[in-house]
C-alpha cells in the first residue's frame, strides 16, 4: 500500500498505518536513500509501540534495546557494516528469530541474511518535508 506524508506530523498517523498492516508480522526493513527519514519513522514507530526510550540510530552498537509495551524492540542499523560475517558474528540470528520487533535500517547491507517473511517499508522522498512510504509484505 502507498502512503503520502505531507510532513513529519504525520508520521504518527503513518506509523499506525504500518502496524495495522503488519498484523503480526514484526520484521521490518526500511529501504530509503540517506536522510529519506528511516530514523525518524522507526522513532515515530517505536513511541506507538509503547517504547519510553530515546530511539537514536545505533552507531557503536550496529543495534539498539528498547522496551515496547508487549515486546521488545530491535533497532538495527546496518549501514557501517564491513560484510555479512559481522551480522553473524554480532549475532543478527537471535534477534530475528526471537518473536520481539526487529526494525532494520540499511537492509541492503545484509541482503544475503533476510528473513523469508518481512514488511519492506520503502521511503521515496518528494521534496523537504515530504515522503511516499510503501508498504509491502514479502
Ligand atoms: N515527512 C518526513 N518524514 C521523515 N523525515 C522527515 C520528514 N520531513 C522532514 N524530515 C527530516 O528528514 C530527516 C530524516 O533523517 P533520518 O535520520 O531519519 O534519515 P535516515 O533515512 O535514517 O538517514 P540515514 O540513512 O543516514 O540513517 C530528518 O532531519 C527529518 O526531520
Ligand atoms: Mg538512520
Amino acid at each position: 500500500m502507498n502512503l503520502p506524508v505531507k510532513s513529519i506530523n504525520e508520521l504518527k498517523y503513518a506509523s499506525q498505518k504500518l502496524i495495522d498492516f503488519s498484523g503480526a508480522d514484526k520484521i521490518f526493513l526500511f529501504y530509503g536513500e540517506m536522510g529519506a527519514g528511516k530514523t525518524t519513522l522507526i522513532k515515530s514507530l517505536c513511541e506507538c509501540l509503547g517504547a519510553e526510550e530515546n530511539v537514536t540510530s545505533p552507531t557503536f552498537s550496529i543495534v539498539n534495546e528498547y522496551e515496547g509495551a508487549t515486546n521488545k524492540i530491535y533497532h538495527f542499523d546496518f549501514y557501517r557494516l564491513k560484510n555479512e560475517t559481522e551480522a553473524l558474528d554480532m549475532g543478527y540470528e537471535e534477534y530475528f528469530y526471537s518473536g520481539n520487533y526487529c526494525l532494520i535500517e540499511w537492509p541492503e547491507k545484509i541482503a544475503g541474511l533476510l528473513p523469508e517473511h518481512y514488511i519492506r517499508v520503502d521511503i521515496q522522498v518528494l521534496n523537504h518535508d515530504e515522503r511516499l512510504l510503501t508498504f509491502e509484505k514479502i
